[in-house]
Order: structure tokens, then sequence, then C-alpha cells
């Protein structure tokens, strides 16, 4: 396989003085008596990563500039083509709508057609890197450019529309010539929308605060929201992960403190208002339909009769992705970032060792195991701490009547512990030397009023810039112990202001979110600057949002695409031969108030057609080199 010749070639320098290890805590003090030294110092001697040969530079391809254009910049000797924008068909075979330009698409022809703002991404190869099947997601919904007149005469179709609009899409796509499309009709292609049946499974199914009007045995939710990152297991399914899923519900005038700690609002938090049609988004009517959100669901493209299920032994959060690795044994290790300021970063661990045979020979994996949640200390090491009913101060006395209990309220369970909280956690990946990566995307209210301080692992007070903390298990995946430091702290070293001021080696960026290791054992990194945010003070001069590369073993980030106005660039995956790259392309154009005006759809974006006045559409880009080489290269 490409993957095994790729790790061959890039022996690691980690015998070397690491770049990262002036990020380490242990050694702040150093970095206080002057960065600058510091940087200098430690610096110099891993241009090219010391001893000759040791290290093959992973980097090949020039950096691009900044960007304020309305379009995907690569590299020279690159080319981007879009495939799979919103609304096109997905290629059922029965119902194959076409977009139309209007929105006048209805909403049993949106759930024909891929959805809104696509997220997480994987490559399921049906014949090597020629053929195979496209899994994303569909994060949410923009009414300015769902619909003609926007959310005005706000309706049940309007709302069924919306739902149909988000979930998961599975297309299959094909190469002719170096370029992609769609096969459609596919017998592949499917809908996922936020009403498709889905199974609860693990501890927290059938559990009481689990159980609706609808779904009395609190086994059979209808539906996934605000799908965000993504992963792919070892035995070949896909995890979609939901995320903000409380802005979907509205509650009452007063809440419970578990309705508080979850931030359900009267109303709703996100402007959906989709509780006005449908009860179940109504949490005065059905208290525990939001509890039946924010799991991670597992999806097998290659039936496209299975049902999704919802695997709660991973644990209830605004989960932004699922990252699964193995432990020597063959058990698995799935990390999750929680999105959302000052929450947790957590670890489940399979009980039960993967099995040969693929996903009918794991359909219980992951209903069995422990869940932890982690804790960075000041002196550079961490600890898992476990989320299991019964041990320290998870039992009945503190509120959690079970492991479901446990389960459903993790974020409780994870205050009780004292887990660190961190600064947004989004995707988590891990390199070829082991070390898992975690992007903190940024969380401006880092130590302001009675929110929590600065602490070794979130280390700057209003951190508008994001950073990326890295950690390698003390053994196998499966310990209970770490060793931390920061990858890299986000911003210019040359910014005056210190909450501001990173160490980024190379080309500068901020608020990274998507993160995926290449075949090659490259790190790629995208940013999510918020669109209210961008242009202004520190993020000024960093023009659209953009995808940046960097060489693990060196430290050095380099500028690989820059997107079109008002996106965020997220999802990331590649053939198995690494000679062709998907990423999506999520909310072009999206408006500082994230509801486009239906009156002006291509106010700020009509990426991609480029037609005055287009509304601009999330879609999926392709990417590969001019000669057909792999990618990074
Ligand atoms: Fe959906 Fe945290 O991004
Ligand atoms: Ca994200
Ligand atoms: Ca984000
Ligand atoms: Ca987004």
């Amino acid at each position: 396989m490409a993957k095994d010749f790729a790790r061959m070639e890039n022996s690691n320098c980690s015998s070397n003085p690491s770049f990262h290890e002036i990020s380490d805590p242990a050694r702040r003090t150093v970095l206080r008596a002057g960065l600058g030294v510091a940087l200098g110092g430690l610096l110099a001697p891993l241009a090219g990563c010391a001893s000759p040969g040791s290290h093959k530079p992973l980097l090949g391809f020039a950096s691009v500039p900044v960007s304020t254009a309305d379009r995907i910049v690569v590299p020279e000797g690159y080319i981007a083509q879009v495939i799979a924008p919103w609304g096109d068909p997905v290629g059922l075979p029965e119902h194959s709508p076409a977009f139309r330009t209007d929105a006048g698409n209805s909403a049993v022809e949106q759930a024909a057609q891929l959805g809104m703002h696509h997220d997480g991404i994987h490559y399921f190869a049906l014949h090597g890197s020629e053929r195979g099947l496209l899994v994303l997601n569909h994060e949410y919904t923009d009414e300015g450019l769902l619909f003609a007149d926007g959310q005005q005469n706000w309706s049940a179709e309007k709302v069924r529309k919306a739902q149909a609009a988000h979930g998961v899409s599975v297309i299959e796509v094909v190469q002719r010539q170096g370029r992609w499309e769609q096969v459609r009709p596919s017998p592949w292609a499917r809908r996922i929308t936020a009403y498709t049946p889905m199974a609860v499974a693990g501890p927290a199914a059938g559990h009481a605060l689990m159980r609706t009007s609808a779904d009395p045995e609190g086994r059979r939710v209808l539906g996934t929201l605000n799908n965000c990152g993504s992963g792919i297991t070892p035995w070949g399914t896909y995890l979609s992960c939901e995320e903000n899923f409380i802005n979907y519900f509205s509650g009452g005038d007063s809440l419970s403190e578990h309705e508080k700690r979850w931030g359900l609002r009267k109303g709703g938090g996100g402007g959906y208002r989709w509780h006005e049609h449908d009860a179940r988004f109504d949490a005065t009517r059905e208290p525990n339909e939001p509890n039946r959100f924010g799991w991670i669901v597992e999806i097998d493209p290659m039936d496209p009769a299975s049902t999704p299920i919802k695997r709660t032994a991973l644990g209830r959060a605004a989960h932004e992705g699922a990252t699964v690795t193995t432990t020597k044994d063959g058990r698995a290790v799935v990390y999750m970032g929680e999105d959302a300021r000052f929450e947790y970063i957590y670890k489940f661990v399979s009980r039960d060792r993967i099995q040969s045979g693929g996903a009918r020979a794991n359909t219980t994996l992951l209903d069995h195991g422990t869940l932890y949640v982690a804790r960075f200390d000041a002196d550079g090491s961490g600890e898992w701490l476990p989320l299991t009913h019964g041990q320290g101060p998870l039992t009945a006395a503190n509120g959690f009547a079970d492991q479901g209990d446990v389960l459903i309220k993790s974020r409780q369970a994870s205050d009780a512990l004292g887990a660190t909280k961190m600064d947004r956690p989004e995707w988590i990946d891990i390199d070829h030397q082991g070390w898992v990566y975690c992007t903190l995307t940024n969380n401006s209210n880092r130590g302001t009023g009675r929110n929590p301080g600065t602490d070794a692992a979130n280390p700057r007070a209003g951190n508008s810039m994001g950073h990326i903390v890295r950690w390698k298990e003390d053994g196998d995946f499966d310990s209970t112990r770490m060793r931390w430091n920061h990858f890299v702290l986000a911003g210019d070293p040359a910014n005056t202001r210190a909450e501001a001021r990173g160490n980024v080696q190379g080309d500068l960026f901020a608020c990274p979110d998507g993160l995926w290791t290449d075949a090659r054992g490259l790190l790629w990194i995208q940013t999510d600057m918020s669109t209210s945010a961008m242009g202004k003070g520190d993020l000024a001069r960093l023009g659209n949002n953009m995808m940046l590369a960097a060489d693990p073993a060196t430290g050095e980030i380099r500028r690989f695409l820059t997107g079109p106005r008002g996106c965020e660039i997220t999802g990331a995956t590649a053939t198995p031969d690494g000679r062709t790259l998907f990423i999506n392309i999520q909310h072009p154009g999206e408006s500082p108030s994230e509801r486009s005006d239906p009156a002006d759809p291509g106010k700020y974006s009509t990426w991609p057609s480029g037609q005055p006045g287009a509304r601009p559409r999330s879609a999926t880009v392709v990417i590969r080199k001019r000669d057909g080489g792999v990618i990074g290269t």
C-alpha cells in the first residue's frame, strides 16, 4: 500500500532537540527568559532536521499568499475542481431532481440532493484510486440561501426542507483522465437527514432520559443534527459527529440544571425555528429529545439499507470529530474533541478486539469500553480520567444514577472529575510517530470576567488565534498517562500583543479547525476564522480561510490553499495513491450575521459559479497535481 512506502520514507527526527520542546510547559521559564533567543537558538540546528539524510522533507510545494479573492487558490502545478455542490442530486436511482438556482426545490427534492454546508468527508474505495464513495457531512443550513424568501412565511414544509438539507450524503465518484465526476444513478447513493430513523446502542440505550412520547423505549431516534467532523473505523464504517445540536431545541422559561449545562435556551440558540412546526424540537413538550443528540453516529456506507447507529458508549458532547486508532492488541481507541468554550477532550477505549470481517463482524465493538476525559497538568504530564459510574465522584449521591446517566451528562461528569477546560477542541489526528494532535480553535472568553483563567495547556487569555496541543501516550494508546506539549501557538511571533503572539514557523494562520494526517505523514491544518472576526484586529492580515500543511518533524508550516470569501475549509480525505485530495468548502459567502439576505444571496460570494447574483454553494473540491503526482510533494 502507498501508506507503507510513505512511512518508511519518513524516518523521524525525534531524537533531535525538537522545536516543539520550546513550548513544553516544563521549559516555559526558558521561553519567558527570551522568546527570540530561544527560538533562534533551538530552531537553527533543526533546519533540514540536523543529521544529514535522517529526514526527507515532506513539504514539496511552494506556498500560496493570503487571499481575499472569491476563488480557490492552490500552489503552482496544482489544479482544483469543484464537485458535489449543495443541491446537486446524490444519484438515487428512483429520484434525481436537478438543482434549482432560485432555491425552488421542494423538501422532497432536497432529500434526494446533497445537503448544505459540507463538513467532514471520507473516500471509501470501490476500485482503488479510480472509483469510490465519498461520504460527507452537512453541518447546518442558511435559510437565506435555502429559500427564495428566507425565513418569511415559515412553515412545516420549510422546516422539512431544512431538515432534509442536514445530515450525511453518500455519493459515488469516478476519475476519468484526471477529472472526477459523480456517478448517477448509483446503488450506493444515499441521503441521511434530520429525520432518518436510527438506532441507539450502548449503555444509554433505553435509559429513562432517552425516552420520548414517540419512542417510549428510548432506542429509536429520528435523524442526526449538526454533523460536523467525521472519522472512520478500521472495519470500514463512517463516524459522523453531532456538534451544536442544542441550538435546534427551544426550552422553557425555567430550565433545569442539566438543560442549562447543555446550553438550552428559550426560542432555541440557533434561530432555526424548527420547534414552531415540529414538536420534538420543543423541549417544553419533549424534554428528553435533546438527550438523543450529541452522539457519534456510525454509518456503513457499503450497505445503503443499513440503519445508522448512535454509539452512546462514546459519550455525549458537542462533538467535533472522532479519530480511531488501535492498541497493539487490536482494541479500538477513539479520540474526540468537544468544540465549545471550556469543554473537554475525550478518549474511548474498546473492551473487545476488532474482529476481521468488516462492519458485520464489529457491530457492537463501540458499545463496550471505557470513556476517559483529559486532564493536562502544568508539568507536561497528563491523565485520562475514566467516566465510569461508581468511580470517584460519579456516584448516585452526586447525581449520576448509572452509566447511562454519566454518558448523557458527560459534561457534568467531566466537571466533577476536574478535567481540563479547553479552548474549543476541534479535530484530532495522529502522526507517524504516535503524537496525537488536537486543534484548539480559539476562545476569546479565556481569562475574561468570571470565566476560567489561563492554564498550562491553554496559555493565552482572550485567545483569538487558537493553538494545537499534542500528546504522546505513556506506552500504548490505552494508557491513562501521557506527556504533552504545544505543537504550535497560532499567530505572528513578532506580534507585540502577548495574547496574539504565536510561534508559527512558516506561514501565518489562525483558528485551526480541520486536522488530518496524510499517508506520508504531513499534518494538514484547515482554518475557521469566523466571518464576524475575519479581516479585523489580529486576523486582518490573514484574508480568507486557508489550508496549510505542517511537517511534524520540523514544525514548518506552509500555506497550501486559500478559499473563496466567507467560507471555512473543512474535511480532508485522499485516494489510497495520495494523488487526489478531496476537501470541503463550507458556507462560502457567509454573512457576518450568519444568515444570508434572501434578496441578495450573492452579496459576499458567488462561488463556485461566479455568476452575478448567484447563491453561493458549499461544495467538495478535488485537488490534483498537473503531473499526476502525490499531493504535497
Ligand atoms: Fe462544526 Fe467545531 O466546527
Ligand atoms: Ca469544525
Ligand atoms: Ca470551527
Ligand atoms: Ca462552520
